[in-house]
């Protein structure tokens, strides 16, 4: 299918490959007509954790309403939309289905061209949605629930990852340690909070792989927090979340400025869920700037998972690759360079 894509293009994507379900509308790549966002972690918050069952049925029940709010709050009719967009990959099998399955109906009911996203590809795009001003080559922090990355983006479409996790991914840690010290679900909004009337030094905690190439390591960080809390069980909450956080912060932002160092990059852009905590927002900022870099914090909504971002990497990857076929499937395990098709 040929196809135009250009500045007045209108993309409507929907995004439910975890455990929020999303649905918006933007036109030309960056102008944000719509953003709906129903989280599901009220629904989650009593396990623990997402339940995958669980995820995809509440996707079902909120898919529909979730759109139709999208489309009235872009104020426009679907007959202006051009493109549907859906995160192909990775997430939950059962989760994506529900989104893709619901953006290929709406591509076919109004004979639109139909695109898969890859999700953390939309991560980027993020960052790039709040700063349309950066320039590439950037060096990108992805960190995320499931994803911890340092990524090179020289272009649109174009990445080498140059570190990564090689355990636990940081908003991972964030949510065991928080498990532990029972602070609740998810972790990483709590310890941001009580952290701030911590004190950052109370424990030296590890700094693990500090001067060891660009790949990073949490676990040995989480099992440091819990034998340090089994050992002096009288210590405030407040200032291991304090102490966990600085050593967290700490190897994220080395890292990744040593990465920049390394490429030349023009700037440093943050991306995922973590990049919401104020810790490593302040942190990133302060020491990327003293290191002569730009550095942009996408918006806290942006930060978290939506579906604006999806529809930001759809435009760019219409209009490089075009649409995809209907029998676009849902990847689980996609990686980073991977295009859904
Ligand atoms: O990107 P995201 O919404 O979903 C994934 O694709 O994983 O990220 C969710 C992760 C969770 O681990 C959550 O604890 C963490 O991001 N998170 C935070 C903060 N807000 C969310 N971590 C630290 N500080 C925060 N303020
Ligand atoms: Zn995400």
């Amino acid at each position: 299918m040929s196809f135009e894509v250009t500045e007045s293009t209108v993309v409507l994507a929907i995004e439910t490959s975890c455990d929020e379900t999303a649905a918006s509308i933007v036109m030309g790549g960056n102008d944000v007509l719509s953003s709906i966002v129903s989280s599901q972690i009220d629904i989650h918050a009593r396990f623990g954790g997402v339940v995958p069952e669980v995820a995809s049925r509440a996707h079902l029940e909120s898919i529909v309403p979730v759109i139709d709010a999208a489309i009235a709050e872009a104020g426009i009719l679907p007959s202006r939309i051009d493109a549907v967009a859906a995160t192909a990959g990775p997430g939950l099998i059962g989760a994506l289905l529900v989104g893709v399955s619901a953006a290929k109906s709406l591509a076919l009911v109004w004979d639109k061209p139909f695109i898969g996203v890859n999700h953390l590809e939309a991560h980027l795009y993020a960052g790039l949605l709040d700063d349309p001003t950066l320039e590439f080559p950037l060096v990108v922090l992805l960190v995320s629930g499931g994803h911890t990355m340092i990524i090179h983006m020289k272009g649109h479409g174009d990445y080498t990852v140059l570190g990564r996790t090689i355990d636990d991914a940081a908003g991972e840690a964030y949510d065991k340690v928080a498990r532990y010290l029972d602070l609740g679900y998810p972790g990483g909004p709590v310890i941001d909070r009580i952290a701030s009337e911590g004190n950052p030094h109370a424990v030296e905690f590890p700094r693990a792989m500090m001067h060891d190439g660009l790949d990073v390591s949490f676990s040995g960080l989480k099992t440091s927090v819990i034998n340090h809390v089994r050992k002096n069980p009288e210590m405030s909450n407040v200032d291991i979340a304090a102490s966990f956080q600085a050593a967290v912060v700490d190897v994220l932002c080395a890292k990744t400025i040593k990465a920049a160092q390394q490429v030349g990059a023009q700037g440093i852009v943050l991306g995922g869920g973590v990049s919401a905590n104020s810790f490593l927002r302040s942190e990133m900022s302060r020491r990327g700037g003293e290191a002569g870099f730009k550095v942009a914090l996408p918006s806290r909504a942006m930060c978290t998972d939506n579906a604006a971002m999806i529809a930001a990497a759809a435009w760019h990857r219409l209009k490089s690759d075009g649409p995809r076929e209907l029998d676009c499937g849902a990847y689980p395990n996609l990686k980073l360079a991977e295009v859904p098709r």
